[in-house]
């Protein structure tokens, strides 16, 4: 099957914090990150890359799921007004990150600013576990973390700018730190927690699918665990069981899948906790069922210490 997608880039002001923290993402599709490709084994991407007339600079896609052409960044670069179409075979059955590499510091540039996303190529016949049984889910999140290199002014408050692409020099300051200001789950911090969080149901499967364009990250699931983790995203491996913690390396994207035995709100974080309470990479899911007093129960109410 020939699967076409549009990609239009977007140059766009997004907030990124509830403090009114802005900055001028470059985007794929107008989201950070850019959407979730599904597609299956054997298919044809056929993607056509807009970069719309209102933007101010050049930009490309590398699929690390496709083969060949610097995954394909070396046969997509377009200026603004102009659009390519590019085809490629999904071999290899996975997820992958996909990210704007249009060459030199404007690459770490472009992908600090939001410009990934991430395929997920599924096998013919589906996931599966260890023994070769099928792994079926009832939902499926995508989080696409972000690090982001805010500028300061003399007062150490987060500058604004006008336009993209006048922080450039400023960013790359900050960029060379490798020390993020924000380091946020799609987008901006807050965008899955609150009213805003995912939502499940106790006996529900739920795949988790992370992807980190630039940097490390370790996923945990506060109060689960990675029932099967994929964590390198390739579905031809065999995935681990029962994981506290896992890794995304930067530039990958890998998959969890768990299902929920409590009800309650559970905490899906980036382990570095600085990371995840001060720089924004938490989520919350809100899952509904029935208490399990079995797995826990809380035996008496804080009290007064008992000799
Ligand atoms: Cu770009």
């Amino acid at each position: 099957k020939v699967v076409e997608i549009t990609l239009p880039i977007i140059e766009k002001k997004m907030q990124i914090d509830d403090e009114g923290t802005e900055i001028w993402a470059l985007t794929f599709n107008g989201s950070v990150p850019g959407p979730m490709i599904v597609v299956h084994e054997g298919d044809y991407v056929e993607v056509t890359l807009q970069n719309l007339p209102e933007n101010g600079m050049e930009h490309n896609v590398d699929f690390h799921s496709a083969t060949g052409a610097l995954g394909g960044g070396a046969l997509t670069k377009v200026l603004p007004g102009e659009q390519v179409v590019l085809r490629w075979k999904a071999t290899k059955p996975g997820v992958f990150v996909y990210h704007c590499a249009p060459g030199d510091v404007m690459i770490p540039y472009h992908v600090t600013h939001g410009m990934s996303g991430a395929v997920m190529v599924l096998p013919r016949d589906g996931l599966k576990d260890a023994a070769g049984n099928p792994v079926a889910y009832d939902r499926a999140y995508f989080i696409g973390e972000q690090d982001y290199y805010i500028p300061r002014d003399e007062d150490g408050n987060f500058k604004k700018y006008d336009l993209a692409g006048e922080d450039l020099a400023e960013s790359l300051d900050v960029m060379r730190t490798l020390t993020p200001t924000h380091v946020v789950f799609n987008g901006r911090a807050g965008s899955m927690t609150g009213d805003n969080a995912l939502r499940a149901k106790v006996g529900e499967r739920v795949l988790f699918i992370h992807a980190q364009a630039n940097r490390d990250s370790r996923p945990h699931l506060i109060g689960g665990h990675g029932d099967f983790v994929w964590e390198g995203g390739s579905f031809n491996d065999r995935p681990d069981t029962n994981m506290e913690t896992w890794f995304i390396r930067g530039g990958s994207a890998g998959v969890m899948a768990y299902t929920f035995e409590q009800p309650g709100i559970y905490a899906y974080v980036n382990h570095n906790l600085i990371e995840a309470v001060m720089l924004g990479a938490t989520a919350h899911v809100v899952v509904d069922g029935e208490w399990d007093d079995d797995l826990m129960m809380q035996v008496t109410k804080p009290g007064p210490i008992v000799s």
